[in-house]
């Protein structure tokens, strides 16, 4: 008797530790519910990803959901991510390997080890950034200034208004955090 649905089965097979093309970052994700982690490495081409791969100790779940999410990456700029966060990127996932329901926990781990990896290649970035404000988003390349002056311009700051107005955090959303301590401390 087969122990995971065939879609699930199949993309278990494509796993392999083959180590992605190009310099790399890592994001990690645990759960301490079922003792998973799950570590995925990234490498890029300026926002470009070109490749990554999985490690974990998780259940074909896991392996699946993030096979799912690395080829949905490759080749894709981070710009075009809109936040990677929220039900979009589950319907993507279930599309792909059917419904997540109590599953829906080792997407989640996927999805974080995903944004962490993502934190780590904005910070490599802003390393290299040679600008005078502080670089912020870098999938959009906004500074610090350029977002104070959109909080000032928009009135009421929000992360919304200064996305709409920037783009800021639209991409991989590793910076929205950033975005929203300039708010508080503008406001
Ligand atoms: S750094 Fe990626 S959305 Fe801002």
């Amino acid at each position: 008797m087969a122990v995971y649905p065939q879609r699930i089965a199949d993309l278990i097979d494509t796993m392999a530790d083959v180590e992605p093309r190009g310099k790399s970052v890592s994001g990690r994700s645990a759960s301490f519910e079922c003792g998973c982690f799950v570590e995925i490495e990234l490498s890029f081409d300026g926002n470009i990803c070109i490749d990554g791969r999985l490690r974990t100790n998780g259940c074909g779940y896991v392996i699946a959901t993030s096979q799912v999410l690395i080829s949905s990456l490759r080749g894709v700029d981070t710009k075009a991510l809109k936040g990677f966060d929220g039900d979009e990127i589950i319907a993507k996932i279930e599309s792909q390997i059917g419904r997540l329901d109590d599953r829906r926990n080792c997407a989640e781990i996927c999805i974080a080890a995903l944004h962490r990896a993502f934190e780590a290649h904005r910070a490599d970035l802003v390393a290299e950034y040679a600008g005078e404000s502080a670089l912020i988003c870098t999938c959009f390349g906004v500074d610090e200034a350029a977002i104070i002056a959109s909080i000032n311009e928009n009135g009421i700051p929000t992360i919304d208004k200064v996305s709409a107005s920037l783009m800021a955090g639209r991409g991989c959303g590793s910076c929205r955090g950033l975005v929203e301590e300039i708010i508080d401390t503008v406001r």
